[in-house]
């Protein structure tokens, strides 16, 4: 599913020129090829519109027994065409009802239809498959894919992993509409995405229908069985499933309980909750490490603290809704979220964004694990997720309030969630649109804070160690 967004007047050629300057092509903001750090994930041949996921499995085993059908278009003519998947043993694949041919190539599932599929068509993929799913390591060494737990597994795929379980389109440009049937002993439960439909049983087994109609990227796609209560509640006005590890249920309790504050805080300040559904997952995974903002519901690793919840359920507006068009955007995601959870502190009796700002500025130039990369450049896949992502990324918000002021700040956060609401955006985009807000030239401070390697200098914050908040 593509959105294209809305196509706003360029009064600024202000924006233009930085758009330039920051590498955005044309081509780039209309969605053209071209992933610079995982060229062989995804394809533009065709364009999923839904997946139906129906797995199977049996924790005692790590057994996975799948059927994913898949809806799409085809985007030109296809004799033959691809799917990502990591591991597991396909069976059978059909397309359009007819058997296809198929076989595999790394991390792809490659068939043949019958029949070649025109341009413009839209066309029905089923793909059957077993085995054991696999753990995908990432560039910076942490895990995601498929993972077992002591009571069952979980599933994650930023950036690649959701192949490990899901024959995809994996790529940031084709979002879809997600339908999940999960199988399970009846002992434990499954969760994924967006709504609980039903729960079927069938004696030993019980079966659990999620939908999440408000298309994703594969990467946000979630699965989690285990032991636990499934419990349902409302967030602001919203269905909302949370499962918790028995273990980590006492612990977590408290501040899965602010979950409501925060999605009327963030929607506050960001326009509406984009999703029809909520939730937390809380599964015991020291060895993940990280918590993740899995559609509608995001998934900890751990016991989250405040500041964690605060920063995945921004991530709903900015990563989910509000997509990247490429991986090197990272910083509209990760800097988004992390200056999300600055303002929550300051607006909630904390710090202020501006003093973290000011104490994170005296780290000196020669903390190179600090300052590099440049937020804006992480350069290569293993700085994904780097410190410079969250904090330094954070740190460039915080200067574009500390240069344009609080209310024009908020106004153009709000209206970038607004304006691509459940597209994909690039960095391009949002400096052009903060330079049409704020009417002001901002192409230095973002070459400063988002490109220029080190530590910005101190023209680059003005006055930050002595400025009073702007208003
Ligand atoms: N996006 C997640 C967060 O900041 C972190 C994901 C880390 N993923 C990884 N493969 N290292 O909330
Ligand atoms: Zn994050």
């Amino acid at each position: 599913m593509r959105s294209v967004s809305a196509a706003r007047p360029t009064r600024f050629l202000l924006g233009l020129a930085v758009a330039a300057l920051v590498g955005a092509s044309a081509a780039a903001a209309a969605g053209a090829p071209g992933e610079p750090f995982f060229p062989r994930s995804g394809s533009h041949a065709y364009d999923v519109s839904h997946y139906d996921v129906r797995l199977a499995y049996r924790p005692a085993a790590a057994a996975l027994e799948a059927t994913t059908r898949i809806a799409a278009i085809a985007r030109q003519g296809l004799r033959r065409f691809s799917l990502d998947l990591v591991g597991l043993r396909v069976t059978a694949v059909t397309v359009d009802g007819q058997a296809a041919s198929f076989g595999r190539g790394r991390n792809k599932l490659k068939i043949t239809p019958e029949r070649p599929v025109a341009r413009g068509e839209s066309f029905a993929v089923v793909v059957r498959y077993r085995g054991h799913p696999r753990r995908v390591i990432d560039p910076d060494g942490t895990s995601e894919g498929w993972n077992r737990t002591a009571d069952g597994a979980f599933a994650v795929g930023e950036p690649l992993g959701t192949a490990a379980w899901i024959p995809c389109n994996n790529a940031l440009y084709d979002k879809a509409g997600f339908s999940f049937h999960v199988t399970v002993p009846a002992a434990l439960r499954a969760v994924a995405n967006g709504r609980l439909v039903s729960v079927g049983g069938k004696g030993a087994l019980k079966t659990f229908d999620w939908t999440e109609k408000q298309a994703m990227a594969p990467y946000l796609a979630l699965v989690d069985i285990g032991r636990g209560k499934l419990v349902r509640t409302e967030v602001d006005g919203l269905p909302s499933w949370t499962l918790v590890d028995p273990a980590l249920a006492r612990s977590s309790r408290p501040v899965l309980a602010a979950l409501p504050g925060v999605v009327r805080f963030e929607s506050k300040i960001y326009g509406p909750y984009p999703f029809d559904a909520a939730g937390s997952v809380v599964d015991f995974a020291p060895k993940l490490g990280y918590a993740l903002e899995t559609q509608t519901r995001p998934i900890y690793a751990f016991v989250p603290d405040l500041t964690t919840l605060v920063h995945e359920t921004a991530h709903q507006w900015f990563g989910d809704s509000v997509g990247l068009q490429r991986w090197p955007n990272i910083w509209l995601n990760e800097g988004f979220a992390t200056w999300s959870e600055w303002y929550y502190a300051e607006r909630h009796g904390g710090r202020s964004a501006f003093q973290i700002f000011r104490q994170l500025y005296r780290v000196p130039a020669s903390n190179h694990k600090f300052w590099e990369p440049p937020s804006g450049h992480p350069g290569q896949p293993k700085n994904l997720f780097t410190t410079s992502t969250y904090v330094r990324g954070a740190m460039a918000l915080e200067a574009l309030r500390l240069e344009i002021g609080t209310k024009k700040t908020l106004k153009v956060l709000r209206l970038w969630a607004t304006e691509h609401r459940y597209g994909n955006a690039d960095v391009g985009q949002f400096v052009a649109l903060a330079e049409e807000v704020s009417d002001r030239d901002l192409g230095r401070l973002f070459q400063r804070w988002l490109y220029r390697r080190g530590k910005p200098g101190s023209g680059a914050v003005a006055s930050a160690s002595t400025a009073p908040l702007p208003g």
